[in-house]
């Protein structure tokens, strides 16, 4: 898989099959080859991109059978893009065993010409014992390896383990190992039909967390658009959806979050593909089989609408937020909502340094997002360090205009560490001009918990207006901006580099125009400079220098002598060149790039999180900023 737009876990990409691209996330819909009800090459127009039929009901109608051997599935189903077949392993679930070997499906849906093709997996039920659920994980992934020539197919294979997360992880890793190309979560059907998102989002979260990035992850049998966004946000690829059709039958309209029946509805909203052509009335008029074809039509507009709306959040970086907001239709989402939260701390090294939209407030949970949780972590530790906490009071500062002049005055007065209430966590003054801080936007829902602040930190008190002229009375005893870019090093890089980068003999250069950070020089060199947009630096050839030498070797990746080469001219760097790299790089940060011989060539920002770099073996991995051998640099 390429990677094209990232937010976290989730992702915009694309990988190739024999019939062309497929653009993710997307939905493959389900093709019944017995009965076709809207014709696969008119989905197009709607954005459907491949779609998936079943290999086992091709093979086991001899007529159907006759015609896919002869001319292909392609042929068979009249669709000229790329194409995936299940193997039975579903029908085997519902209807008891099927007729068909492993080895027999697969080289079945090669001879048909399959663009991806599924193993006859085992499907473990919610209700199956871990011991049973451990057999049928190992079961599957021996499948896999029974398969000897995929012949130009891509093999699905599938992650199996029922509701428990250590075999799904298990299940994941084996076979990101194996031959299999393409991996669906499988088994998910069951949890699906009951709402159970919960144990749904333990499970993608095992998988995913597991599973070897560059494949593309699936959902099996989870079409419908209201758990789209939440999969997609934990790093869900492709889906594949019969719902279209099934709800149909049932005159049951699908919309991006939830269902209506055709009896109870009173309108077609604006957007469906019915819209003022009949009123209900008269839609209800129709023949049963121009029905089902109608709303199909519109449920398939409506899978394809959320599809692209979640495309959209990917590359704004605001899919999380839409998430948040969408989790409150279905109080089942909302729980799994909360799960994912949960969740955030092992999430949090797939997430980038900063957004390119702002950090939305809306309540608490809002705070559970990775990109608050790191803050919060950060300047816990820094407030559980301090000897001595100075909070503002909101009346002060919440994180306003940052550029008050009596915030510089205050803390210049006084050796306390401070901090500000930033939607009622008591943050460091010095990360006032960092993202999430800087670009937010809050509900104003967080109280001032005064009392929570102070008594989490024994050594607290609370600064408030009436105390300013006291305070403002003594006499500077520190430099803000100094500190200030220490301390953002300290939490764009790990604690103690600040020091360590700009140490004694750093200058800082101030916007006159806005008396913000512009840049940190030494002798004359320019070290790093405040991206005006996070508030995070970039940093020069002599910074990055400094950098590695300050954490002992991180936040580098070292690639191969020629790559070196181009990449010291400021070039990009491709995942495939990579040797080696820190897995703690977090996405959107500075990172050096070094030959093999251990020297700095260039700096840039990474594309990737260390957990999936030099995993994708197409695609930027960091985007290089400066070479050593630019004219640019610095003249170094
Ligand atoms: N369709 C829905 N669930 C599954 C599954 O677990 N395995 C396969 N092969 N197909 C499915």
């Amino acid at each position: 898989m390429e990677i094209l737009h990232r937010e976290g876990l989730a992702r915009v990409g694309k990988f190739r099959t024999a019939h062309g691209w497929i653009e993710t996330p997307t939905v493959m819909p389900v093709i019944n080859p017995n009965l076709i009800v809207i014709e696969p090459q008119r989905m197009k127009q709607l954005g459907a991109s491949a779609i998936i039929t079943n290999a086992y009901i091709i093979r086991r109608s001899p007529d159907l059978n006759a015609r896919a051997t002869s001319h292909g599935v392609h042929s068979l189903i009249g669709f000229d893009g790329p194409v995936m077949t299940d193997s039975g392993t579903f029908q085997s679930h519902v209807y008891g065993s099927v007729e068909y070997g492993n080895l027999d499906m697969v080289e079945f849906q090669k001879s048909i010409g399959s663009d991806i093709g599924t193993i006859r997996d085992i499907f473990s039920e919610p209700t199956d014992s871990h011991e049973k659920a451990a057999r049928a994980v190992r079961e599957t992934f021996e499948r896999v390896g029974e398969v000897e020539d995929t012949g130009g197919m891509i093999l699905a294979g599938p992650i199996q383990g029922s509701v428990y997360p250590d075999l799904r992880a298990r299940s994941a890793r084996l076979m990101s190992g194996s031959r299999a190309g393409y991996l669906p979560v499988g088994g998910v059907v069951p949890l699906l039909e009951s709402y159970r998102y919960r144990d749904l989002v333990s499970i993608i979260m095992a998988s995913r967390l597991n599973s070897d990035p560059s494949k593309p992850l699936h959902l099996f049998g989870a079409g419908h658009p209201m758990f789209l966004a939440m999969s997609v946000l934990m790093g869900i690829d492709m889906f594949d959806s019969a719902s279209y059709i099934k709800y149909a039958r049932d005159s049951r309209f699908l919309f991006p979050d939830g269902t209506r029946d055709l009896a109870k509805m009173v309108e077609f909203p604006l957007w469906s593909p019915i819209y003022n052509r009949y009123s209900i009335q008269e839609f209800m008029k129709l023949d049963p089989e121009s029905r089902v074809r109608e709303i199909a039509w519109h449920n398939l507009t409506a899978i394809f609408m959320e599809i692209r709306e979640i495309r959209e959040r990917i590359m704004e970086q605001t899919l999380w937020q839409y998430v948040e907001g969408k989790s409150r239709s279905h109080p089942a989402l909302f729980d799994a909502f909360r799960w994912i939260c949960r969740h955030s701390a092992s999430t949090m090294p797939f997430h980038e340094i900063s957004r390119k939209s702002p950090f939305h407030f809306h309540d608490r949970m809002s705070m559970q997002q990775p990109v608050a949780r790191r803050l919060l972590n950060h300047a816990g530790r820094i407030m559980k360090s301090s000897d001595e906490i100075w909070i503002l009071h909101p009346d002060i500062f919440s994180g306003g205009d940052s550029q008050d002049p009596v915030l510089r005055q205050v803390y210049e007065r006084t050796g306390a560490q401070i901090a500000f209430m930033w939607n009622s966590v008591p943050v460091p003054l010095e990360l006032k001009d960092t993202y999430p801080v800087q670009q937010s936007i809050s509900s104003g829902a967080a109280s001032f918990r005064i009392p929570a602040a102070v008594h989490n930190y024994g050594n607290a008190r609370i600064i408030t207006r009436d105390e300013l002229p006291e305070i403002l009375k003594g006499e500077p005893i520190r430099d803000m901006d100094m500190n200030q870019v220490r301390a953002i090093a300290d939490f764009q890089f790990d604690p103690g580099i600040g020091m360590r980068i700009f140490d004694g003999g750093s200058s800082v250069r101030v916007s006159r125009s806005t008396g913000r950070i512009r840049t940190v020089s030494q002798s004359g060199r320019i070290l790093a400079t405040l991206r005006p947009h996070d508030g995070f630096f970039t940093l020069s050839m002599d910074g990055a220098r400094k950098l590695i030498a300050a954490s002992g070797d991180r936040f580098m990746v070292t690639v191969t002598g020629d790559s070196a080469e181009y990449n010291s001219k400021g070039f990009n760097v491709f995942s495939k060149f990579i040797i080696s790299h820190d897995p703690d790089i977090l996405a959107g940060n500075e990172t050096v790039v070094c030959g093999d011989d251990g020297k700095p060539v260039a700096v840039g920002r990474a594309m990737v999180s260390g957990r999936e770099m030099g995993k994708y073996r197409a695609g930027v991995a960091v985007k290089v900023n400066h070479g050593s051998q630019e004219a640019s640099d610095n003249g170094n």
